[in-house]
């Protein structure tokens, strides 16, 4: 299959790319690596032993994607570019919708013009908002997120929807990933976030690599069994193989539908901690702090209907997962910044 990839050179995408790769297709990546980097494209092409081809382009340039498409004749778009950071779309709210929803709509546009009618669009658990209690199920009631990215997903759901309803041709895939970590087995790629990170895996990693001094543990009076946050980490490898399924059960579904891509099990932030400090070997200092304002005791996946429809399950255990992201992280203390020796 030829496979059209937006943002495929970031954390989730070049997982995506590579397991594509590696099952023979043909892969296209369109990015503007404004959060990522082309070393995670050539480190991709290692692995595989073949290169996806890439385009350097903003996917909100339609005459620049028109000609992308026109070129690359794709089968199948699996889109990840978008803007990510919860904190920075709260303080820029409009840049959020005008980016999030804006490449979107011309990525439609460009598709419906060029007859390409299967989309796998990354959504995102915070669809569900406080609107339900774990495990979360894709049908379980209204979605509603808390912040504007959140709210961008939910928007963009309901864009696929009505484009899905219109025109029978389209097969379109929401898939809503809960926690992202961990990093290919080699080592080579892996998550680079730009700055301080905001999110709990790549925090704890770089205070084990000794890039940050704590990690600050945000709450522990929650009604969970050690009082700290429980989330449903997923393996970004397992991730990446549920694209692969998606995509794979589009070839004879038409219409839009969600999925929930977890693990279906709860990890509290304490042991999210205890796993990087077996993994690394090393201890890693806590500090508790108040809660984080618009954060959840707990969020995990009902992953059913993944697993019935899809014929997809999450694999891989937190003690893979924190091993996996030590190796990235103590290979490329720097992230792709600093290319360790004997690297591709
Ligand atoms: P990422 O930032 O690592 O990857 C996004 C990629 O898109 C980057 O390579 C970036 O350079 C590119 N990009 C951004 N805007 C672009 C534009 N206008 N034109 C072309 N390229 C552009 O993020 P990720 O963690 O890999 O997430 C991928 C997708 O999954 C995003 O849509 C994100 O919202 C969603 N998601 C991520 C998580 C998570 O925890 N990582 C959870 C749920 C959903
Ligand atoms: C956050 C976002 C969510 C987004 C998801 C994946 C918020 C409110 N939610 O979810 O919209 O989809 O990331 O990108 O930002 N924690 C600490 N210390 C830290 C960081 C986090 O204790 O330094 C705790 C949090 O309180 C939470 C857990 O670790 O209990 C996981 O946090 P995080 O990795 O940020 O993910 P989410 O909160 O699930």
């Amino acid at each position: 299959m030829r496979v059209l990839v937006t943002g495929g050179a970031g954390y989730i995408g070049s997982h995506t790319v590579l397991a594509l790769l590696e099952r023979g297709d043909d892969v296209i990546v369109v990015d503007n690596f404004a959060n990522s980097s082309p070393i995670a494209l050539e480190r991709v092409a290692g692995i595989a032993g073949h290169a996806p081809r890439v385009h350097r382009l903003d996917v909100g340039d339609e005459d620049g994607l028109d000609a992308v498409f026109a070129q690359e004749r794709p089968d199948a778009v699996i889109h990840f570019a978008g803007l990510k950071a919860v904190g920075e779309s709260v303080a820029q709210p409009l840049r959020y919708y005008a980016e999030n929803l804006g490449i979107t709509f011309s990525l439609l546009s460009v598709m419906q013009r060029h007859e390409v009618h299967t989309l796998v669009f990354s959504s995102s658990a915070t669809v569900y908002g406080d609107h339900q209690q774990a495990p979360y199920r894709e049908e379980g009631g209204p979605l509603g997120a808390a912040n504007p990215y959140g709210q961008t997903k939910v928007m963009l759901e309901r864009v696929l929807t009505d484009v899905a309803h219109a025109d029978p041709r389209w097969r379109i895939a929401l898939l809503r990933y809960f926690n992202p970590i961990g990093a290919h087995e080699s080592g080579l790629i892996g998550e680079d976030p730009r700055g301080v990170p905001n999110n709990l895996a790549p925090y704890v990693a770089q205070v084990a690599v000794g890039r940050l001094a704590e990690v600050g543990v945000f709450g522990a009076d929650y009604p969970t069994a050690d009082g700290t946050g429980e989330r449903d980490y997923i393996h970004v490898v397992d991730l990446a193989a549920g694209h692969v399924a998606a995509l794979e059960h589009l070839r004879t579904r038409e219409g839009v539908r969600a999925w929930n891509l977890g693990t279906g099990r709860a990890t509290s932030v304490l042991e999210l901690i205890a796993a990087f400090e077996a993994a690394s070997g090393r201890s890693i200092p806590t500090r508790i702090e108040p809660r984080r304002e618009g954060d959840l005791a707990q969020a995990w996946a009902d992953t059913q209907r993944a697993e019935d429809e899809l014929g997809w399950r999450a694999e891989r255990g937190i003690a893979e997962m924190a091993a996996d992201a030590w190796r990235w992280q103590s290979g490329n203390p720097q992230g792709y910044d600093t290319v360790p020796s004997g690297a591709v």
